[in-house]
């Protein structure tokens, strides 16, 4: 996924580093290129998504409730809007939804196991004592040693340990790794992204992995307390593309970012490979997963997700928003990467992973205009706008009938596009040229909810399957709603979201 980025990375490096400003939010510092008016005043930047103040993220990393906030970190480059000299940022939440940035959760250490980057991993609460496991990356001693391959990079996974005693401030790491290498005789094309879990009076841990010309893999290991572990054996595999590739991760001979959690009565494991997220469900017995389900999160800009229990212990789901633009207009702009939405996940009865948008969002809802069918809804519907690029809609169409949905700005520059035609494509939706498969079957109003948030678009199916899209547009003007064909439109609600922060440094 990161191999372009992070060829790019170490060309630059060293111009990248020159002259950052040092700038100041609270008590955090954020090494920082790009002035903070800038990143105000940028029409494309998120106002209701989490995102660092400034410079590239990456991956959600070990999100969890804990002593009454919500902790998210997130894999960030403090040197700017690019992947590279990979810290954990860290932010807090009352509610999943404002947030305030904290200073830095975890920086590489000089001449350390981790000295070229600290990589995702969880946070787990070791009787009570937050526990953080990530994966330290270091340049191998000899090439033997190198489990990262991308075709730019070689670099050492070894995975490491850091405990908190100031409610996830600050980390004291260990001295040593606690896995240092792969287990002895498995040739692998990758060994990170810890995800650790209690099972008994045990610990457990799937690590991200794969065998070279074969497929990805989750490394499945025991331990009795979080610093000695034993390997075990693969909790799941699969196949590659059988296409020759730099990197691992292109073909899906690397499988990243494991998350292996309960719902329901079942498993759910999640896998990134490829630029996606795998959901597979099926049942865990005897230290066996055994799927019987399998399919994509969301079929856009979505990938590397993590979960965590909310306050009422429901999954929730975040995934890191990508960007889709050249890599030489988000260094400009000074920023790349969101955090999705959170999302409540749960299964259908055949096992089915369906997921919708965390109630919690509601409480960014402003002005509200809701539309029902009826003689004046093509009148009402014109007389409709969005400001700043920050709604949420709600729009339920008559089931098995052709729609379109769109937002233009009044020079009648498209924005967004939603079209369904059941009799061409089945259950399949275009947004914007991408295709998005609704999950539900069922011959009910087919209800979709789009969030629009400046360059960032979320777009639930029937609250059961997602899609996020890019949109690189800025309208000159408040955007219209404009749906061609009313007949099949049986409601149509909009909010005007407010922002999280005044200055959409969203914390
Ligand atoms: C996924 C990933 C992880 C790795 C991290 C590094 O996007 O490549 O496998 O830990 O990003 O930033």
């Amino acid at each position: 996924m990161l191999v372009n980025l992070r060829r790019r990375f170490l060309g630059q490096l060293g111009a990248a580093t020159l002259s950052p400003l040092l700038w100041r939010n609270d008590s955090t510092w954020f090494l920082q290129a790009t002035p903070p008016s800038r990143l105000a005043t940028d029409p494309l930047r998120p106002q209701y998504h989490l995102l660092p103040p400034a410079n590239w993220m990456n991956d959600p990393n070990g999100p969890i409730w804990f002593n009454g906030r919500y902790h998210m970190f997130y894999q960030y480059n403090p040197h700017g809007a690019f992947w590279g000299s990979m810290h954990w940022g860290h932010a807090t939440s009352p509610d999943m939804v404002h947030w305030h940035h904290e200073p830095l959760a975890l920086t590489p250490t000089p001449g350390g196991y981790d000295r070229d980057g600290v990589f995702s991993g969880c946070v787990v609460l070791d009787r009570g004592v937050p526990t953080l496991i990530y994966t330290g990356v270091e340049p191998p001693a000899t090439p033997a040693e190198a489990t990262l391959r991308d075709g730019s990079h070689s670099w050492r996974e070894v995975q490491c340990l850091a405990v908190s005693h100031d409610g996830l401030r600050t980390w004291r790491k260990l001295g040593e790794p606690i896995l240092a290498s792969p287990p002895p005789g498995l040739v692998v094309t990758g060994f990170r992204d810890p995800c650790v879990w209690q099972e008994g009076k045990e610990w457990r841990m799937a690590l991200g992995s794969g065998f070279a010309g074969k497929g990805g893999a989750i490394l499945l290991y025991r331990s009795p307390d979080l610093r000695r572990w034993t390997y075990l054996y693969p909790l799941a595999e699969g196949k590659g593309t059988g296409q020759p590739s730099p990197n691992p991760v292109d073909n899906g001979e690397m499988w990243e970012c494991p998350e292996f959690f309960p719902l329901g009565d079942r498993h759910v494991l999640l896998i990134s490979t490829m630029g996606k997220v795998l959901w597979k469900s099926g049942t865990y017995a005897g230290g066996q997963f055994s799927p019987d389900r399998e399919g994509e999160v969301d079929s856009g800009a979505y990938y590397a997700a993590r979960t965590m229990l909310d306050r009422r212990g429901q999954r929730i789901l975040w995934g890191w928003i990508p960007e889709r633009r050249p890599e030489a207009e988000h260094r400009a702009a000074g920023w790349a990467g969101v955090m999705s939405l959170p999302r409540v996940l749960s299964l259908d009865s055949g096992g089915q992973l369906h997921m919708a948008p965390a109630p919690a969002i509601e409480a960014l809802r402003g002005e509200h205009t809701q539309i029902r069918a009826g003689i004046d809804s093509s009148r009402r519907l014109r007389t409709l706008q969005i400001r700043d690029l920050a709604a949420e809609f709600r729009i339920e169409f008559l089931p098995d009938s052709a729609f379109l949905f769109q937002l233009q700005s009044r020079q009648d520059d498209p924005f967004l596009e939603i079209a369904y035609n059941p009799a061409d494509t089945g259950r399949e939706l275009r947004l914007n040229g991408s295709r998005f498969a609704l999950a539900s079957t069922t011959q009910a109003p087919i209800v979709l909810r789009p969030f629009v948030d400046g360059s960032v678009v979320e777009l639930f199916g029937d609250n059961t399957s997602a899609i996020t899209e890019r949109v690189y547009r800025a309208p000159q003007t408040p955007l219209r709603v404009v749906v061609p064909r009313t007949k099949s439109l049986l409601s149509l609600d909009l909010w005007q979201m407010r922002p999280i922060s005044t200055d959409r440094l969203t914390g």
